[in-house]
């Protein structure tokens, strides 16, 4: 019987269930959207029962769509938005309050109390991140203080926090909310942990002072471990039913392995609702001096943590789907290409969509979106071309960040996610970062990375040289822009981000 690995990605807008096989090549998809919930300004959430239904769905159907044997699913893999923070009750199972989206900016006020004189670095030493608004451990420190009766519970242990692959693994191994009665494992792995601000990167534990200093009792921490070993075995009925729950990583860190950047120095850059560039750095995590952050990429079981240094771009496709949503100016996301096309160049307008303040590498909570350079001259076809550059320009500050920091050269630009799809952004962007961008055969690198985490734990792929074999090259873009041209609307770039300073 062939055999076959389900990989879970629960991502910002949607969840999916791929099947994969051997090859890493995909069987089968299956995808359903989830409302983003908007409840103030700054403020963003998700019903968590909801993520955890959809996250059900897509599995059953993913799998009814393949039509597989039972026993043929041989390991499950759990990728996941990171920092999204989720509260629940641990005998009821059910959430004490929405999951807070890492987009969220409701905690700005609290992080500037905990920042105090000691500034946004205060902990980047022992975590490798600014204090943000970003990460989870201030998310939920404000549950803690605006939900009626959430400290009192949490300081009795009768509450569990987890980012949203603790949550779905709880509910996958154990399942209250299934009927089953029974508490999952409380878990998550070192790359989740790795972006809740509470971990020390070196010990790979949580960090006591730092839980005393966010007033948030380590009993409601999920055990952390490492993103390839069987945490627990799914309850689900039918083909998933008694599968090891074998992979947990980061969706991030998941598509840098499913791009087998497995060696220091390879990088790949992912296009979703934001944009993430990671770095490999190998076992020793580098401190940056130019605004990134440093991450834990994987741990594979008992191997040594492998750390990466990250430029997190809050706002690109998200962008995208803000003209379609708030503006109106387009009925699909595909449909910005067209408009983009109605036009040669962005007319002199740039758009720096600050929606959530500016994340790496300037790290600016007080900053919200502009358009700058409007003329009479410019039109929506203009704005959808600002738009998608936009996504071009924070990539190569991020990149310049990160050679500043490692002293790496990218050659090459190894590029995933749903916005490669675009080809007028692909071209731009190796106009204007001035090196080829290659996007690989299987683009579902995401999911693919899950998967392999998972498939490692139980034998399904030996080793990393089977992960490396089955990489292959899609598709280049070659930089067509000359030199000067790239440095003068860079330039102008650089100037639009700066009227975006000292909004808030
Ligand atoms: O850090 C946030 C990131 O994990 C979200 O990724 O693909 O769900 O937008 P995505």
């Amino acid at each position: 019987m062939n055999q076959y690995i389900a990989a879970v990605d629960q991502g910002t807008t949607s969840s999916r269930c791929i099947v994969f096989d051997h090859d890493g090549r995909i069987v089968s998809v299956a995808q359903t959207e989830h409302e983003q919930i908007f409840p103030r300004s700054g403020w963003v959430e998700h019903d968590p029962e909801t993520l955890w239904t959809n996250t059900r769905e897509v599995a059953a159907l993913a799998l009814a769509k393949a039509d597989l044997p039972v026993g043929s699913i041989v390991a499950i893999g759990i990728t996941n938005q990171r920092e999204t923070a989720v509260v629940w009750d641990r005998s009821t199972g059910k959430p004490v309050y929405n999951a807070i989206v890492w987009q969220d900016t409701r905690t700005d006020r609290l992080i500037g109390e905990l920042a105090g004189s000691e500034g946004v670095d205060r902990y980047r030493k022992t975590t490798g991140l600014p204090l943000s608004t970003y990460f989870s451990g201030p998310k939920v420190r404000w549950i803690l203080d605006n939900v009626e009766g959430a400290r009192a519970k949490a300081e009795a242990g009768q509450l569990a926090f987890g980012t949203v692959d603790s949550w779905i693994v709880w509910n996958l191994t154990g399942g209250i909310g299934n009927g089953t009665q029974e508490p999952g494992v409380h878990v998550t792995d070192v790359t989740n942990a790795s972006r809740t601000m509470l971990m020390n990167l070196e010990t790979l534990q949580w960090d006591p002072q730092i839980c005393a200093d966010f007033g948030i009792p380590m009993s409601m921490l999920p055990q952390i471990r490492s993103s390839s070993e069987v945490y627990g075995y799914s309850r689900e009925r039918g083909p998933l039913a008694g599968v090891p729950v074998a992979g947990i990583l980061g969706d991030q860190q998941a598509a840098t392995f499913g791009q087998a950047c497995l060696s220091p120095g390879e990088a790949k850059n992912t296009y979703g609702t934001g944009n993430f560039l990671l770095l490999n750095t190998g076992t020793t995590p580098v401190r940056s001096e130019h605004g990134l952050l440093t991450t834990v990429c994987y741990r594979i079981g008992d191997a040594p943590a492998v750390y990466a240094l990250e430029g997190s771009v809050a706002v690109t496709g998200s962008l995208v789907q803000w003209l379609r949503d708030n503006l109106g100016i387009i009925r699909t996301a595909a449909e910005i290409e067209d408009l983009a096309a109605t036009v040669p160049d962005n007319g002199g307008a740039y758009f720096v969509p600050a929606f959530s303040g500016l994340f790496a590498p300037r790290w600016r909570p007080d900053a919200r979106g502009v358009i700058a350079g409007l003329t009479r001259f410019v039109n929506k076809g203009h704005l959808a071309r600002a738009a998608l550059e936009a996504t071009a320009y924070q990539t190569r500050e991020v990149i310049e960040a990160m050679r500043a920091d490692s002293g790496v050269e990218l050659h090459t630009l190894k590029v995933d996610g749903g916005m490669v799809a675009n080809r007028t952004l692909m071209q731009f962007q190796a106009d204007i970062l001035g090196v080829p961008v290659v996007r690989p055969v299987v683009a579902e690198t995401t999911a693919l990375g899950a998967a392999y985490a998972a498939g490692l734990a139980v034998g399904f792929w030996e080793g990393e040289d089977d992960l490396r074999r089955n990489w292959a090259m899609g598709h280049t873009w070659e930089p067509a822009l000359d030199e000067a041209e790239r440095e003068r609307l860079y330039g102008e770039w650089n100037k639009a981000v700066e009227r975006t300073y000292d909004w808030t």
